[in-house]
């Protein structure tokens, strides 16, 4: 297969679906295209655009096949208790809504953590919006069940406090408490960025591109916070050089915005 061929693959599924693969890793990619072309019996990048123009079902599958929706509460749990402990503390200014954004959220394991931490810490005062490219699993996160294996780091006084027990090892997050997220279906490389943010949790989804996309999307979200403002990345997400984009390192895998704020720094 040539490179010719998997361009044109690119260009159509950009036409199709609005996702510019260039812009995600290009081994990786190709791996997982190739592992969707024996599924579907079809033996090039040409073969697959012509099948996902005319087939609407193909398109569909394709589409939840390229997301990765790996997800969990509390992932790398030590950092969200500095995340608890040290970081929304220093951003809580008197008077004004703490401005939160999980981005690529996938089925809410992540906004519904950070619900239950500000619950915890007695802040009401919030604006908690969650995007994801996915509308499928936009869709799961609004419903909120979740199996077992996906809560084994919630403790079991949060698990008691915030989940209903149902059948089969589910649970079901707090349906009253889950309507304080905004969810919305969102490309973070193609749609504006909310602004004015304090917080925006950014984990695990930008190891799926490019440097170059990788760099664009944390520069536009160093744009979209408030001065002081943190971004919190995933555990193999570092930035190497923050200052680049107008970021410093606080702790590991935490960046604040450099600027001048009100609000007390760490
Ligand atoms: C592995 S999950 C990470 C979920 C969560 N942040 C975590 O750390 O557990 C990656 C999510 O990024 C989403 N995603 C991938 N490309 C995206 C894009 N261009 N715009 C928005 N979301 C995207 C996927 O749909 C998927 O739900």
């Amino acid at each position: 297969m040539t490179e010719d061929s998997y361009l044109y693959f690119c260009r159509k599924v950009k036409q199709l679906i609005g996702l510019d693969l260039t812009a995600y890793k290009d081994r990786q990619m190709k791996r997982r295209l190739g592992t969707f072309m024996l599924r579907l019996e079809v033996n090039d990048y040409i073969e697959l655009a012509k099948l996902l123009e005319k087939d609407k079902e193909a398109l569909d599958k394709f589409r939840n096949f390229l997301t990765i929706n790996v997800s969990e509460f509390f992932r790398n749990p030590e950092q969200f208790q500095t995340l608890k402990d040290k970081i929304i503390p220093s951003l809580m200014s008197p008077g004004k809504p703490l401005r939160i954004w999980s981005a690529g959220c996938s089925d809410g394991s992540e906004p519904y953590t950070i619900l239950m931490i500000l619950e915890e810490l007695g802040i009401r005062n919030y604006q908690l919006i969650a995007s994801d490219i996915d509308l499928e699993i936009l869709e799961r996160a609004k419903v909120g069940i979740y199996k077992k294996d996906s809560l084994r780091n919630v403790p079991p006084s949060l698990l008691d406090k915030y989940f209903i027990k149902g059948q089969d090892e589910l649970y079901q997050f707090s349906p009253q408490l889950s309507k304080q997220v905004k969810f919305k279906r969102q490309n973070l490389l193609e749609d504006p960025y909310d602004k004015d943010l304090d917080l925006i949790l950014c984990r695990n989804v930008v190891i799926y591109f490019t440097e170059e996309a990788k760099n664009k999307v944390f520069l536009k979200m160093a744009e979209s916070l408030r001065p002081e403002g943190v971004l919190f990345v995933g555990g193999t997400e570092s930035i190497l050089t923050p200052k680049s984009l107008g970021l410093q390192t606080v702790l590991p895998f935490f960046y604040r915005k450099i600027g001048e704020s009100k609000t007390a720094a760490l």
